[in-house]
């Protein structure tokens, strides 16, 4: 067996990169990849930890979330993505991913159909069968918290060489697999409590505002993102700053109108059009979310700062609320009558600017107390009607160019109708 030398430089580096994906999910992803790629193996899945409510007690099981694989991969046609089975297992010694899970500890197999006789767990071959692929050697670690709480499994599958065989995996893998858990594991605590956090936030939006719902936060949200992936694929933003940017504008686009948990009930639960005085109380929403957010610890609070205060901005400066200082609660900048000077352009944000389009087209789509819900094409030349007046122009195009993944997006999150 060839001893690779173990590049900690390298797993140093991870460790930053790992540090800056906000998304649980997009991290789980990652770690995966990279997880393959210190001990080149071929496949490879992460489990996490979750609490199954079953009958008389809850259960932990284990939730696999994704699934990599080169080799059927390279198999697939263009534009074809991998196709796996969600499935959950039990914790417990009969199968390598539980018994690690379980024992907190490595297992590494060098061939899954000879396992020791004594071994509490054993493989099921029908895996393989299904998906038409043979598992040889596996190496599977436990993701453990800084509080010694399991939070996953990490399995990579199949160690490949220089010329491609497949082989076991060696002490050196294990060694750098494991430094590479403890990273891991970190990030993935850090990603979990803003997540929790933000999905408190929201609730607690929702409780104000009923209406203010979760699938309302995640469509915005998922619109957003889309559009800023392919604004990003077409400046050419190199692929590790596009995919941190789209993650962490996933998160601030949720947050968008946070700030209406400060706008008095009478105005925010009219149940009708509002006067322009409450029109002026309720634009306040904007500052109101963006003071949130006011001292710009991390790349996430300085880009919900700008979403928030400025998604209702207009690309012609007619928008709301200008050159205003959230934090210090003043105008910026103001024209003759003392009112701050709108923003125009790209004086507003790329994050605000998005997040307009993706939180109009919403809007208009749906119901709300004071309007009935638009139909498609009246909604879609109403946005072809604002382009370069309300709307960014180039954004406006790429809106209709992904109008097929917007679409998507619409039918994965519908409103639970409330007769
Ligand atoms: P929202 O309902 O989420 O609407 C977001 C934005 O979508 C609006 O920003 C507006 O640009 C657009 N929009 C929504 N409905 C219509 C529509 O029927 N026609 C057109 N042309 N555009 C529409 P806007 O106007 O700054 O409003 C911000 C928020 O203020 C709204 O968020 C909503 O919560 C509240 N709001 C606005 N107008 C009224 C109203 O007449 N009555 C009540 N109760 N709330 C209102
Ligand atoms: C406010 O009234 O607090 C908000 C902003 C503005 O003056 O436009
Ligand atoms: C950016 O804001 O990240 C890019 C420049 C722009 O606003 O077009
Ligand atoms: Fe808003
Ligand atoms: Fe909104």
């Amino acid at each position: 067996m060839e001893a690779h030398t173990i590049n900690y430089e390298h797993i140093f580096q991870l460790e930053r990169v790992l540090n800056k994906i906000q998304d649980f999910d997009i991290l789980l992803e990652r770690i995966l990849l990279e997880a393959r790629k210190i001990v080149r193996a071929d496949a490879g899945s992460i489990y996490v930890r979750e609490i199954g409510v079953g009958k008389e007690e809850s259960i932990e099981k284990l939730a696999i979330k994704y699934s990599q694989n080169d080799t059927l991969s390279a198999k697939l046609a263009e534009g074809e993505t991998l196709i796996y089975s969600f499935f959950s297992i039990p914790i417990d010694k009969k199968t390598i991913s539980g018994y690690c899970a379980l024992t907190h500890r490595l297992v590494n197999i060098p061939d899954m159909y000879n396992i020791e006789k004594d071994a509490p767990y054993s493989f099921n071959p029908e895996y393989d069968i299904i998906s038409n692929y043979k598992t040889i050697s596996t190496l599977t670690i436990p993701l453990i918290d800084s509080d010694d709480q399991l939070i996953g499994v990490i399995q990579v599958i199949n160690s490949r060489n220089d010329a491609g065989e497949t082989g076991p995996f060696s002490t050196s893998d294990e060694a750098v697999i494991s430094h590479f858990a403890t990273a891991a594991a970190t990030a993935l605590q850090r990603a979990h409590s803003t997540r929790i956090m933000v999905l408190r936030t929201i609730k607690m939006s929702e409780l104000r505002d009923p209406k203010e719902t979760g699938v309302h936060v995640n469509r915005v949200a998922s619109y957003s993102a889309e559009i800023y992936d392919r604004w990003a694929y077409l400046h050419k933003i190199p692929a590790v700053q596009r995919e941190k940017v789209k993650d962490i504008l996933k998160i601030a686009a949720m947050l968008h109108d946070v700030g209406k948990v400060a706008i008095p009930d009478a105005v925010l639960k009219k149940p009708g059009r509002l006067n322009d005085e409450e029109f002026r109380i309720m634009q306040r929403h904007t500052v109101y979310g963006a003071s949130l957010f006011g001292n710009l610890h991390s790349p996430l609070d300085e880009i919900s700062r700008d979403v928030a205060l400025t998604h209702h901005e207009n690309w012609d400066g007619t928008g709301y609320p200008g050159w205003f200082d959230p934090v210090a609660g003043k105008p910026i900048k103001t024209g003759e009558n003392g009112n701050p000077l709108g923003k125009k352009g790209e004086e507003i944000p790329l994050a605000g600017r998005i997040v307009a389009l993706a939180d109009v087209f919403d809007a208009l789509c749906s119901r709300r107390v004071y309007k009935e819900p638009w139909g498609e094409p009246e909604v879609l030349n109403e946005i072809k009607k604002m382009r370069g007046i309300k709307f960014d122009p180039e954004l406006t195009d790429i809106f209709f160019d992904i109008y097929p993944s917007i679409k998507r997006i619409q039918a994965l999150y519908q409103e639970e109708e409330t007769a």
